[in-house]
């Protein structure tokens, strides 16, 4: 294998059976498939590093996958495409080549599974997968690509260096977030030019912001995590939320963010494991002095009791529970347990962690990621209208589509 900046001199073949764009997640898990069963291929990148998000991922420990993965856990137009490529390529086999690295891994919540060292171990694990394959795998970083061109089923992709021909071509360029760590609408841009529709695409796993009354509370609260459940609509989690000086972040508003559009409400659990107003009642009988903001006591922190009561039950601040008629226990509950907050916006494509919609499943093969209606042309990972949730499920997109894809091509 060899990587290299800049082409210079033409000091590469200029034709491979697979031409792949992107050295990200995707790109890298084809690249060496498709290589270990005897294909030339070709990866390139237009960054000066491979892998960026897989060394960023999971504040660098990489939640490379998950104990528990399907369809459900997928946000896709087609709710079944995903079926296929995880039965070709599950989270077991990522699992395995894992431990056939003897890379060393934990599990935490939920079934997630994270390097225990690093980061770098995965990416590390890929790279050396393409080294080890049978037929020659090129990367080339820095690359800019002009123009791509297919005729009589060969694509030639020109770049501002050298062109390049390729019997196949996989795009895996990933999608719109975070463009530092290589975010890019190129896939997009690709899709049309091959009369592939693009659905509509919005930042995904991603914090919200908040202008309205709230955001001095937030302020206030700025760094403050609890455990909360989280709703809309059908879909709800429950897991850490976050007050930061903008909005709300933690796992939680991660995940129902991928459910969410503009102008939607939320639903706030603060106290997800009791029944609040049974529990209220009974206080109010036992121990009828006691104020409310000290009922709270071990329940909730006490800054943010402070800010609750500012916001629920001011005026009955200093009433002794005996007194507080049942009618506001039941509202105070309901405003607890079912707190409606109308985010102004998401943090956007700066922060997210995926883009949700992309290129139209319906135009590609969910077995193979052909373009049903162009030979030789593949879309495969985040570029897709496939989004995981939290919890490594992207990571194991990106490899069951690059496995399954790469398969289809060695096989021709
Ligand atoms: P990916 O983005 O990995 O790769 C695309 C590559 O294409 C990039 O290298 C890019 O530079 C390149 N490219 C783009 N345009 C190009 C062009 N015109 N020419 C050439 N190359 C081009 N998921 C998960 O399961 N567990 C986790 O822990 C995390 N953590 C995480 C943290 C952060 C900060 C982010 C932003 C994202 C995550 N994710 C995650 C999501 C995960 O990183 C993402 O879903 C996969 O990397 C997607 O893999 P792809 O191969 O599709 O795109």
């Amino acid at each position: 294998m060899k990587i290299s900046g800049v082409i210079k001199r033409v000091n590469t073949l200029s034709h491979y059976d697979v031409i792949i764009i992107g050295a990200g997640a995707s790109g890298l898990m084809c690249a060496a498939t498709a290589a270990k069963q005897g294909k030339r291929v070709l990866v390139l990148e237009k960054a000066n590093k491979v892998g960026k998000k897989i060394l960023m991922s999971g504040g660098g420990k990489c939640n490379f996958t998950n104990y528990e993965v399907s369809a459900s856990n997928y946000i896709c137009t087609n709710p079944h495409f995903c079926k296929s490529a995880l039965k070709q390529y599950s989270q077991w086999d990522f699992f395995a080549l894992v431990n056939e690295y003897g890379i060393e891994w934990e599990e935490r919540k939920h079934g997630q599974l994270f390097c225990l060292h690093s980061a770098k171990d995965i990416l590390h694990m890929l790279l050396a997968e393409c080294e080890k394959a049978e037929a020659v795998v090129d990367i080339q970083t820095k690359v800019d690509i002009q123009s791509i061109q297919e005729k009589d089923h060969v694509f030639t992709v020109n770049t501002s260096q050298q062109a390049f021909t390729g019997q196949h071509l996989v795009i895996a360029s990933g999608a719109l977030s975070i463009p530092s760590l290589g975010g890019s609408g190129f896939g997009y841009k690709l899709a049309q030019q091959f009369n592939i529709p693009v659905l509509p695409r919005q930042a995904g796993l991603v914090p919200y912001t908040i202008t309205d009354q709230l955001k001095p509370v937030c302020e206030r609260l700025s760094g403050l995590a609890i455990e909360v459940e989280v709703s809309l609509g059908e879909t709800s989690f429950t897991e850490n939320m976050l007050f930061t000086h903008r909005g709300f972040s933690g796992p939680v508003m991660l995940q129902i963010s991928n459910y969410w559009q503009r102008g939607d409400t939320i639903r706030i659990n603060l106290l997800p494991h009791i029944n609040l107003l049974e529990k209220l009642l009974q206080t109010k009988k036992h121990k009828p002095k006691i104020l409310l903001r000290s009922f709270f006591q071990g329940l909730l922190t006490k800054n943010l009791v402070l800010e609750l009561q500012q916001l629920f039950w001011v005026e009955h601040a200093n009433t002794p529970l005996a007194e507080i008629p049942d009618k506001l226990l039941e509202s105070v509950s309901h405003h607890l347990q079912a707190w409606q907050i109308k985010p102004a916006d998401t943090e956007g494509y700066r922060t997210a962690e995926v883009t949700l919609g992309g290129v139209d499943t319906d135009y590609i093969s969910s077995k193979t990621f052909e373009v049903k209606h162009q030979k030789g042309l593949y879309f495969i990972g985040e570029v897709l209208d496939v989004s995981g949730q939290l919890g490594g499920f992207n990571f194991q997109w990106a490899w069951s589509s690059g496995f399954a894809c790469a398969t289809h091509i060695a096989a021709r």
